[in-house]
């Protein structure tokens, strides 16, 4: 086992995805965020094209704006300004999730508007050949580079949860409070670093977050990069490996998308891939979602005391490749199924 050293379990924290999105965040946070109640949890990526899969409490929980880590309810939940918000999903989601009173939004976060969906919807640059999501984020990206998009500050229906985000996750890093920034799609979907043209409309690595949320590089004490033990990827442009379609549901792979319901391809993990995530993000971590789908035996399982000798020779070839640890298992998709490494690792 790679060791991991870092004394203590959480400090400023980046998760972030190490595929082409749908890695797992959003269950990987909604257990760190359950754990840990860093003091503050806040998005950073592109928008309302991300979907989060939350399973907690019995409920399950598809979030496009709102942070996966609302599971834990002493946090305060923050929108960075580099994020995209569409008003109508945001408060919708706040309803959903019973946050209203701990949810801030900066002010200077753009505004997705209905000609901003309405053109990614139509556009067929954007929807046949890159297969975008039709939420109005790469259209309202453009417009940010523009600088003709509106802001948070301009909707009087956010006004109650405008906030300076950056200033907020300072202070708590000031104060010795632990900060857990959470990313959106996956590295190969970075507009400077991924699979161009068919990426998203802005990078999403770990720098990016820090960008989003308004802190500088030195503040961050670890990056967990999320890796599903298969890849996918759901609309246009290339994946090394891609099975058939017979094959991916012969291995049980199969998987749908969160925002639009499109199947995702699948592969076997490139390391190739793996790697140069790992270098994008410098990521000190690994969380391995999905364990579970590849051995069937661990099933929920949440000690390492029930991993097989093939999921551990598994999870050590990941780290031989890698050479970075990995620290957390997911072995279904329930927030609380999930194995921490981190512990076992410390001894
Ligand atoms: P984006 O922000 O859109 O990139 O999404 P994400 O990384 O949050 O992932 P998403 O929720 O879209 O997809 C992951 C899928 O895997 C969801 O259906 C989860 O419920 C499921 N899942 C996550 N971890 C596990 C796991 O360890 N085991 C199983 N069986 N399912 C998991
Ligand atoms: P857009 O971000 O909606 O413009 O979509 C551009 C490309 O990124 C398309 O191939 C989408 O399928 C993909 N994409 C964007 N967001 C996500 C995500 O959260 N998960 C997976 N794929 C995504
Ligand atoms: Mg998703």
């Amino acid at each position: 086992m790679v060791s991991f050293s870092h004394e203590r379990t959480m400090t400023t924290t980046i998760i972030v995805g190490g595929f082409w999105g749908d890695e797992g965040k959003g269950k990987i946070i909604s257990y760190i965020a359950y754990a840990e109640h860093p003091a503050i949890i806040a998005r950073g990526g592109v928008g309302t094209n991300a979907g989060h899969t939350v399973v907690f409490e019995g409920k399950k929980f598809g979030l496009r704006m709102i942070p996966s880590g609302f599971t834990s309810k002493k946090s305060r939940l923050l929108v960075g300004a580099g994020v995209l918000v569409d008003p109508e999903i945001f408060l919708k989601e706040i309803n959903e999730t019973g946050c209203k009173d701990r949810i801030g939004i900066d002010f200077q976060t753009g505004v997705i508007d209905k000609e901003h969906k309405e053109k990614d919807q139509t556009d067929k640059h954007l929807k046949d050949k890159i297969g975008s999501t039709g939420t109005g984020c790469g259209p309202a990206n453009e417009d940010r580079a523009r600088r003709t998009l509106r802001l948070a500050q301009e909707v009087p229906e956010l006004k109650p949860y405008l906030t300076d985000v950056s200033k907020e996750i300072n202070e708590a890093i000031e104060a010795g409070k632990n900060v857990v920034l959470e990313g959106t799609q996956g590295t190969m979907l970075s507009l400077w670093h991924g699979t161009y043209p068919f990426v998203t409309s802005k990078d999403v690595s770990a720098p990016q977050i820090c960008s989003d949320v308004g802190i500088g590089p030195t503040k961050v004490d670890e990056v967990i990069i999320v890796f599903k033990a298969f890849m996918t990827r759901v609309g246009e442009g290339p994946m090394p490996g891609t099975l058939s379609e017979e094959e991916i549901e012969k291995r049980g792979w199969v998987e749908h998308g969160t925002v639009t319901g499109r199947a995702r391809r699948s592969a076997p993990i490139d390391f190739d891939v793996a790697r140069k995530a790992i270098r994008l993000n410098g990521a000190t971590q690994i969380a391995l979602t999905k364990l579970d789908i590849i051995f069937p035996e661990i099933a929920g399982a949440n000690s390492d005391d029930k991993l097989t000798k093939e999921a551990l020779q598994f999870i050590a070839e990941i780290e031989k490749e890698t050479n970075i640890p990995v620290t957390f298992v997911g072995t279904g998709p329930e927030a609380e199924a999930l194995i921490d490494l981190r512990l076992e690792k410390m001894k």
